[in-house]
């Protein structure tokens, strides 16, 4: 099922007929294909869309604002006047300003709809973020101009396209408010030619014909009722009827076009990028070591809730894997912290490190300028939200060490030899970045928008670590 085809009706210019033209585009295309679903809205603040296709008293079930904020379009849609849906306009867009950064999220709320036919957009005479949203989901734009000076304005509109790196092809000039009783001497003959013979001049395209200046069709805004009425019902006899009616039949034949459509781009662009995110995920997690990578317990998901508390990964990417919430723990209080005392499972400084972890990077490394030491010194470093260091301790690095009177194998240098020795069995010259993470779905740091706050950490805490001093050429140096 075809996405529907955009038209959006757009100009810098205020008062050019854009408004007029939309709404009555909406009637025209209703009326030469009665079963084409066509649905219109406008950012304008005027609610001329609500004075013309409003029937009785409005059902309250949300407006543009709603649309703009990913309430699906379908629950939005109210059927209007001559077989028109609309959504109705709102008087809080000025609010949705702030949060409508990008120009293509109407475009991606309106791919992700089951929406079709036509959908017709009517703008602010502004380039604001609302017309670029606008603009950005459209396969039609059609652009009144009445003068000269709104001709000149359309440059924006085409420079808007070029830095958006979009296809110039959507956008059409149509002369408006074209008042046929004047007449020139020479090639250009009246204002409609004028206007044609510079839009084309500066590379723009047009549509065929214009929409006349009409008496008649000024007065259709004001009546007794508070309404506005089409030209198809209120105007007939004039020209503007019958232009109307060939400027649909010009949108309704670009709808027909081969062409892939402007939402079925942005579809497949938006599947691409999550097919993207998922392979980056499952690439990620594919590198990760399955056991803690301090105990080298395999890490088994029981119901669900995995033990693993930590994440930990090499700054060159090397080694990645878990660590079981306790095993950190426990290697923190016993290296690091309160080393001169036993920090039973119990104590509430266990708690509180489990909390303020959550707000925590923790880097382990070869301490700075020991590489050729003897012993080994390793630092544990731990920065905060930001990247920066809040603390840093450094110990010896022993492969052995007795503990209740017996000799054994200290987690540290396990932990040390997983993922920062080099092949002969000495700390590298890499760090390990450890971060807390969730035990109800561990794998979550993988996602891209974690994991690249992860990175951008971790470029961060390796331009602070202190820069290696050269290695001297014979051997040990004293620090
Ligand atoms: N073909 C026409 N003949 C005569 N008057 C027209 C015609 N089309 C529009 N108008 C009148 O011109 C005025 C401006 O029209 P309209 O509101 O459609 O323009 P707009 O570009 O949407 O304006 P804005 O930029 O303020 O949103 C209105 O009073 C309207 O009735
Ligand atoms: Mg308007």
């Amino acid at each position: 099922m075809h996405p529907p085809y955009v038209v959006t009706v757009s100009s810098e210019k205020g008062g050019v007929g854009k408004t007029t033209l939309a709404t009555n585009l909406a009637i025209y295309l209703k009326a030469l294909h009665e079963d084409l679903p066509v649905l219109l809205f406008s950012f304008d603040n005027h609610f001329s869309v609500d004075r013309m296709f409003r029937i009785g008293r409005e059902t309250p079930g949300g407006d543009v604002f709603d649309l703009l904020n990913g309430r699906p379009p379908e629950t939005l849609a109210q059927v209007g006047e001559y077989g028109v849906s609309y959504i109705p306009s709102s008087r809080r867009l000025a609010t949705a300003r702030g949060r409508l950064r990008s120009p293509g999220i109407l475009s991606r709320i309106l791919a992700g709809s089951s929406l079709r036919g036509i959908v017709i957009i009517d703008t602010r005479p502004d380039l604001d973020v609302f017309t670029q949203n606008a603009l950005y989901a459209a396969d039609r734009v059609i652009v009144p101009v009445k003068d000269a000076p709104s001709l000149e304005n359309c440059k924006n509109l085409y420079d808007f396209f070029e830095s958006q790196g979009l296809s110039k092809r959507p956008l059409r000039i149509l002369p408006c408010l074209v008042d046929s009783r004047i007449r020139y001497d020479g090639p250009f003959r009246d204002p409609y030619r004028l206007l044609k013979g510079y839009a084309i001049n500066r590379g723009y395209r047009c549509l065929e014909g214009y929409i006349a200046k009409s008496p008649k069709v000024e007065s259709l805004n004001t009546n007794p009722e508070g309404k506005i009425y089409p030209v198809l019902t209120h105007g007939r006899g004039t020209e503007v009827h019958l232009q109307f009616a060939h400027l649909a039949r010009q949108i309704f034949v670009g709808t027909k076009t081969e062409e892939e459509r402007r939402l079925e781009t942005v579809r497949s662009e938006l599947g691409l990028q999550e097919e993207q995110r998922d392979n980056a995920f499952q690439s990620r997690r594919e590198g990760l070591q399955t056991q803690c990578l301090l105990c080298g317990k395999t890490l088994v998901e029981a119901e669900g809730v995995s033990p693993a508390g930590y994440y930990a990964e090499t700054f060159d990417g090397n080694v990645a894997g878990f660590l079981e919430e306790e095993c950190f723990t426990e290697t923190v209080f016993r290296y690091f912290y309160h080393a001169q005392r036993e920090v039973g499972a119990n104590d509430p400084l266990r708690d509180l490190f489990r909390e303020s972890a959550l707000r925590s990077f923790f880097v382990l490394r070869r301490a700075p300028n020991t590489r050729n030491f003897y012993q080994q010194q390793l630092s544990f470093y731990r920065f905060d939200e930001e990247g920066l260091e809040v603390s840093h301790k450094t110990v010896e690095l022993k492969e052995f060490e007795a503990r209740f009177l017996k000799k054994e194998r200290s987690p540290l240098f396990q932990l040390a030899s997983r993922t920062l020795f080099d092949p002969k069995g000495r700390l590298g010259d890499d760090f390990l970045l450890i971060r807390r993470v969730g035990s109800d779905f561990p794998e979550e740091i993988l996602y891209d928008e974690h994991y690249a706050r992860l990175r951008e950490i971790g470029e961060k805490i390796a331009a602070q670590i202190p820069q290696e001093e050269p290695s001297p050429k014979n051997g040990l140096r004293a620090s």
